[in-house]
């Protein structure tokens, strides 16, 4: 979940570790720090909260020569996030300093014994634990520094990435990763750590994904891959970007998210590249050719995947005929779920990093059952561990609360059931052209209406403002969407939101419908309307106020009907969701939320 970033080069390095970390504070902002060798000194210096409070400590100090540097943003997992828990931490004699994200599970076992021994910590963190473990095996391996991680590793259970920086080695790290993102950056006479790739996207695109239990030595000139715990030599391969620098900045958007709300229509443009046969407007997606429709799918993601993977059920299972279970990861992983021998499990995430989801698709593997991943970020775990992989093709998503990559997982899903529904026989060649069709016009629908969606949203984001809680109603395809406009909501303004199946309302909720507690209802003109109309006559019956987003020409008496272009049938949703999403963003924003680091949230929860 934390950020982290190493760099081994030619430049003022401390500069680029705090530029790096810029672009990595989404993944955590409880406290930050650097360290780096300068004047025969290992240096680290730390501030709690948002790297500003560490840039300012900086600007009294000289930190202009060293040429390796590097830095951490954090996420707490162990110890509350206070300076002394921030990264980096030195061992005992200050020689060596450790970065480091996960959790090392067994580290209370090593404390014990290295306090034993007279070793005294600073902090509560599992991390000082490890740098102490390290400097006590280089001891015995005459300070090889290499072989003492290896060897501080074998002991250690949990995971991680970490990176370490040695006094007596100035101008080399090492790095080595367990179920934690790491990749590394090849750059011309420099060379970068990083735990996702914009750490060092403006000064290459060269990059080598790292695989569990390898360890890496860098320096400016070079970089060396082994096995950790045997040190063999691992060749690897260098995979080039084609991201650039310009799509992971703000582009002139006053926050992060906006910017990739209003990027839906590209990245619906970018995820159907490629997978239209223009000839015949039927579905190719060949990293799938070399399997058979799925009989049974199992779908397993968390968060906001989650929600598009609900979604994703009502298509596969009305178009393609596919029996579809969608799973909320961490609760799959610890059931004994049936898993027949000819189900397929349909891992989407957006990080490929999220640890649930992972451990979701190891159990699957181990019950022997084919993973497809549907992920965003190319060459993260999840899409190494899956069979296959579907990519997203979103780009690069930085603020917390995803927008964006629902839209992109929207798009493949409709993608995957059109490309299944044709391979199965479930839909013809007709249906699945007209789908297509409609699909490759939606991008410039939807630009057309963003601005003004996002008009009504500034306007009933002021009218609600005061209110507390929100319940999010919505029947079929649209529950889902109701689920996810209440997550955003609470993600970013901190405002109670509940999403319900509006059938299911008058089974509880409707207990708390009063003149203050406003309905936010999903009323479209789909075979759902009288059914969600009569639930809002329900809540009208108790004096609740009632937002509905709705197509002109239904007939729907409520305080604020909010008027969509019409898309037909499951294209609804690429314009109900940006409703959702710029309703939530407009709140936090008038609200003077920190709406792209929203409090106590982290976009890649690689922990459990
Ligand atoms: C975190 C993020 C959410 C995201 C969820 C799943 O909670 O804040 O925005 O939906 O993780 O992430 P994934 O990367 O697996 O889609």
């Amino acid at each position: 979940m934390c950020g982290i970033i190493g760099y081994c080069g030619h430049r003022p390095a401390v500069p680029l570790v705090i530029e790096g970390l810029r672009r990595l504070e989404y993944r955590g902002y409880d406290s930050a720090g650097v360290s780096f060798v300068q004047n025969g000194e290992l240096s680290v210096i730390r501030a709690e909260g948002k790297l500003g409070n560490l840039e300012k400590k900086l600007e009294s100090r000289n930190v202009f020569s060293a040429t390796s540097a590097m830095g951490h943003t954090r996420w707490a997992t162990h110890g509350a996030p206070v300076e002394k828990n921030a990264h980096p931490h030195l061992d005992h004699t200050g020689k060596l300093a450790i970065i480091h994200n996960g959790i090392i599970e067994n580290y209370q076992a090593i404390k014990a014994e290295l306090s034993a021994k007279g070793i005294a910590f600073r902090s509560d963190t599992d991390s000082e634990v490890l740098v102490n473990l390290i400097a006590e095996c280089l001891k015995d391996t005459g300070g090889d520094v290499t072989l003492a991680i290896s060897a501080a590793l074998s002991r250690v259970e949990g995971t991680y990435a970490i990176v370490v920086m040695s006094l007596d080695h100035p101008g080399t790290l090492w790095a080595t990763r367990v179920a934690s993102p790491l990749v590394m950056g090849v750059g011309t006479g420099e060379n970068f750590f990083g735990s996702d790739i914009p750490a060092f996207l403006p000064y290459t695109r060269d990059v080598v994904f790292l695989e569990d239990g390898e360890l890496v030595k860098i320096t400016a000139t070079s970089w060396e891959v082994m096995d950790t715990a045997t040190l063999a030599p691992i060749e690897k391969t260098v995979a080039h970007i084609n991201w650039d620098v310009q799509a992971a900045e703000k582009g002139g958007y006053k926050h992060f998210m906006l910017k990739e709300i209003f990027e839906q229509p590209k990245v619906i443009r970018d995820c159907l590249l490629g997978r239209i046969d223009a000839a015949t407007g039927q579905v190719r997606l060949p990293e799938l050719d070399d399997m058979p429709a799925p009989e049974r799918l199992h779908i397993v993601a968390c968060g906001t995947s989650y929600h598009a993977g609900l979604w994703g059920m009502y298509l596969l299972e009305k178009y393609a005929k596919i029996p579809v279970q969608v799973e909320i990861a961490s609760e799959f992983r610890y059931r004994d779920p049936i898993l027949p021998k000819n189900g397929v499990v349909l891992a989407i995430s957006q990080s490929g990093e999220t640890m649930d989801t992972m451990a979701g698709i190891k159990l699957a593997k181990s019950r022997g059952l084919p993973v497809i991943g549907l992920c965003n970020v190319v060459g993260s775990s999840i899409s190494r561990e899956a069979d296959h992989v579907v990519y997203s093709q979103a780009g690069p998503e930085i603020s917390v609360a995803s927008t964006k990559a629902m839209c992109s997982q929207l798009a493949a899903l409709l993608l995957l059931t059109l490309y299944w529904g044709r391979r199965n026989g479930a839909m013809t060649e007709a249906a699945c052209a007209d789908m297509v069709r409609e699909l490759t016009s939606l991008p410039a629908l939807l630009e057309n209406a963003l601005p003004g969606l996002r008009t009504s949203a500034q306007h009933l984001a002021r009218r609600y403002a005061e209110a507390t809680s929100f319940l999010f109603l919505g029947r079929g395809p649209c529950y889902p969407l109701a689920l996810e406009g209440a997550l955003k909501l609470k993600e970013i303004s901190y405002i109670h939101a509940e999403g319900y199946a509006a059938g299911e309302m008058k089974h509880g909720p409707i207990a708390l419908i009063d003149p203050r507690f406003p309905t936010f209802a999903i009323a479209l003109d789909d075979e759902f309307f009288p059914k969600v109309k009569s639930n809002l006559v329900e809540v009208q019956a108790r004096a609740g106020e009632i937002i509905a987003l709705t197509n002109e020409g239904l007939d729907l008496d409520v305080e604020h009907p909010w008027t969509l272009p019409r898309a037909n049938g499951p294209l609804a949703a690429f314009v109900t969701l940006p409703a959702l999403q710029l309703f939530a963003y407009e709140m936090a924003d008038y609200l003077g939320k920190d709406v792209d680091q929203p409090r106590n949230l982290a976009k890649s929860v690689t922990v459990e």
